[in-house]
């Protein structure tokens, strides 16, 4: 038996316990990692309250068919299934589970060839355990979506939250000036993470510049294309983490008459052999030092609803990790 926190209905965070549940069955070619540290993040959130409706259509219509959240975890691997060639007993691994769930445990299983690959040598499980929310949808929105390149402007709108904080230090990274939007409070963490210039969203509109951004990139889904628009150059693009019909009209429209773009992907389905190897990519970037991530608070399981209810406020910084192991 493990602990894990469960959900059996969709509700809010006090719909969260901390219970024992059957350790999960490991295949020949699964490892069995027994998580050390975990994060909550607003996907977590949006899944226990089945709000948006939409993801019920992907977690189940009117009760949750898998009851174990989390979406990215750091721990040591304690069996392997005798077709494992990747990984031996005792390495440390953190990993992103196929589906964006099941971390909220004691253990997970997780394939060979799985987006699971070995910690930064740097890095401690508990801030290995916070890369991939934010690095998996940073790294692939910018580079693949956005194709920045050196010299573009960039407007990062949500730069001190956990994909903001990933995007505002890559596109310093591939050469970008980098202008980050949060609260005053949070400029000076902003700016060290490379931003040339900051925005305090509470006391001044950043749309307010004409034709100034090569992208527009909306971590939290605060703004809209309409609004952006003026601020976009000549066929920049807004990148968005979250569909909305506006989006997906403006996806559909850009795609038959060109020009400035609105782009929405979940990046989050992509496959496990492109997610390994960005994780790979960004193990070296942490590893040289060229990242580093930033974590608000740490919860013990136990306190896992708590932490739910931290990040539902919206304005955490970076990260927010459950200690599973040792708590
Ligand atoms: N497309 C995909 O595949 C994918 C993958 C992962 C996540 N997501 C989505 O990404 C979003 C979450 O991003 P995250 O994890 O980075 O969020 P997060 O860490 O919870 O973001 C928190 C930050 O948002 C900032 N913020 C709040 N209101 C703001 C506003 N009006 N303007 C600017 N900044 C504001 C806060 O800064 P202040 O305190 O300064 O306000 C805070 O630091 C969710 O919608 C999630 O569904 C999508």
């Amino acid at each position: 038996m493990m602990k894990a926190a469960i959900f059996t209905k969709y509700g809010p965070a006090d719909v969260l316990e901390v219970k024992d549940t059957p350790t999960p069955p490991f295949k020949d070619n699964e490892v069995l990692v027994r998580i050390h540290a975990t994060t909550v993040t607003p996907v977590d959130c949006s899944f226990r309250a089945g709000d948006p409706c939409i993801v019920r259509l992907y977690l189940g219509l009117l009760r949750p068919k898998k009851t174990v959240l989390g979406g990215e975890l750091a721990g040591i691997v304690t069996t392997v299934g005798k077709d494992v060639t990747r990984f031996s007993i005792g390495d440390q691994v953190f990993a992103a589970p196929a589906d964006g769930t099941g971390a909220h445990a004691e253990f997970i299983c997780l394939p060979d060839d799985g987006a699971v690959v070995p910690i930064p040598t740097n890095m401690s499980l508990q801030q290995a355990a916070t890369i991939c929310n934010g690095g998996l949808t940073a790294l692939p929105f910018l580079r693949d979506h956005g194709k920045i390149k050196r010299g573009d402007r960039v407007l990062i709108i949500g730069a001190s939250g956990s994909i903001g904080t990933v995007a505002v230090q890559l596109a310093k990274h591939f050469g970008a000036h980098v202008t980050g939007v949060c609260r005053a409070a949070k400029h000076e963490l902003v700016t060290s993470l490379g931003a040339d210039r900051v925005i305090d969203y509470t006391v001044r509109a950043y749309t307010t510049e004409r034709d100034a951004y090569d992208i527009v990139f909306d971590t939290v889904n605060k703004s809209s294309f309409a609004a952006v628009k003026p601020c976009l150059k000549k066929n920049g693009v807004y990148l968005v983490t979250a569909p909305s019909i506006a989006t997906l009209g403006r996806m559909a429209w850009s795609t038959i008459f060109g020009g400035k773009q609105a782009i929405m992907a979940a990046t989050g389905l992509r496959p496990a052999k492109d997610q390994a190897a960005d994780m790979r990519m960004l193990k070296n970037m942490f590893e040289a030092g060229t990242l580093r991530t930033i974590i608000d608070r740490t919860y013990p399981l136990s306190q896992i609803a708590a932490a739910h209810a931290y990040v539902e406020t919206a304005h955490k910084t970076g990260n927010v990790v459950i200690l599973v192991e040792g708590q």
